[in-house]
């Protein structure tokens, strides 16, 4: 990290009107919520193909019902932390100001962001695997294979590796990527797709792109600059830099009335 990117970052926030942001686990790890990646991660403990993919679902549903009952556990039991509160400040301070995230963990909703694109779906929400509709995950839904009216098994609407990723949040993501001035990439390995090519698409349309990211990841190439610190620690300490820089949105538009 230097001094420098710290200084781009804010000139660049300073300057714009479209602020788009992705995050990833990352943004949650300070909340206690482990990453999917790496040492510790979750994926080190379970193979992807045992439970997050629909033919998982279909071989084992109990066993993918006590994988996402226990991240659901872990996330209701944890708080949003500084980062998710920064962000949620941020929202209001940009005529356009768009998240997107690939947790599923609610805390972004919790930390007070009013609008959150949750590319990768939510452990808040099921959905019948046999005629689709949806329902907030409740307690009542005990854990092994609860089933819907018509008789289909619930499953989380999560978006599982194999499935499409929901239509319109993906097409708006994209919009908002597509014309950010400036696009955060918070938290996150860059290394699953589609979601990671937001990241590439501002790049090329011209956005300043940076990666607030202790480590580097893949997609660094691509970015103007970086905070190599966590989160938790960058996102407040530039909310407080630019906070006293740009008043909230409403005061904004009303200096123009
Ligand atoms: P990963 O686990 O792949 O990456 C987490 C990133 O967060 C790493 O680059 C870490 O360096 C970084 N990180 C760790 N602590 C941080 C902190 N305190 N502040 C900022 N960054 C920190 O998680 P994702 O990129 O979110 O998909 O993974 C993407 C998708 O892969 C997930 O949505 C999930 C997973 O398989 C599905 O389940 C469909």
């Amino acid at each position: 990290m230097s001094g420098g990117d710290f200084e781009r970052i804010i000139d660049a926030l300073s300057k714009a009107d479209r602020v788009a942001v992705l995050t990833g686990a990352g943004v949650s790890a300070e909340s206690g919520i482990p990453t999917f990646r790496g040492a510790g991660g979750l994926w080190e403990g379970h193979a992807i193909e045992d439970v997050a993919t629909p033919e998982a679902f279909a071989r084992d549903p109990s066993l993918v019902w006590d994988f996402y009952s226990a991240r659901r556990q872990a996330a209701l039991a944890s708080s949003p932390n500084a980062a998710h509160r920064a962000l949620a400040e941020m929202e209001t301070r940009f005529l356009e100001f768009h998240l997107a995230t690939q947790n599923v963990d609610g805390l972004h909703g919790r930390a007070g962001s009013r609008r959150v694109a949750e590319l990768h779906g939510s452990l808040e929400r099921v959905r019948c695997a046999g005629c689709g509709s949806a329902r907030d995950w409740t307690d009542d839904l005990a854990f092994g294979r609860p089933r819907c009216g018509c008789g289909g098994l619930f499953r989380p609407a999560i978006v599982w590796f194999g499935e499409a990723l929901p239509a319109e949040v993906w097409r708006e993501a994209e919009r908002a990527a597509r014309t950010a001035d400036v696009y955060l990439v918070v938290g996150t390995s860059g290394e699953v797709y589609p979601a990671a090519g937001l990241a590439i698409a501002a790049a090329r349309e011209g956005a300043a792109v940076f990666e607030i990211n202790p480590e580097a990841t893949s997609l660094a190439r691509f970015f103007s600059g970086a905070l190599r610190e966590p989160a938790a620690r960058a996102l407040p300490r530039l909310f407080t830099v630019l906070a006293s820089r740009l008043p909230e949105t409403d005061a904004r538009s009303s200096d123009k009335e």
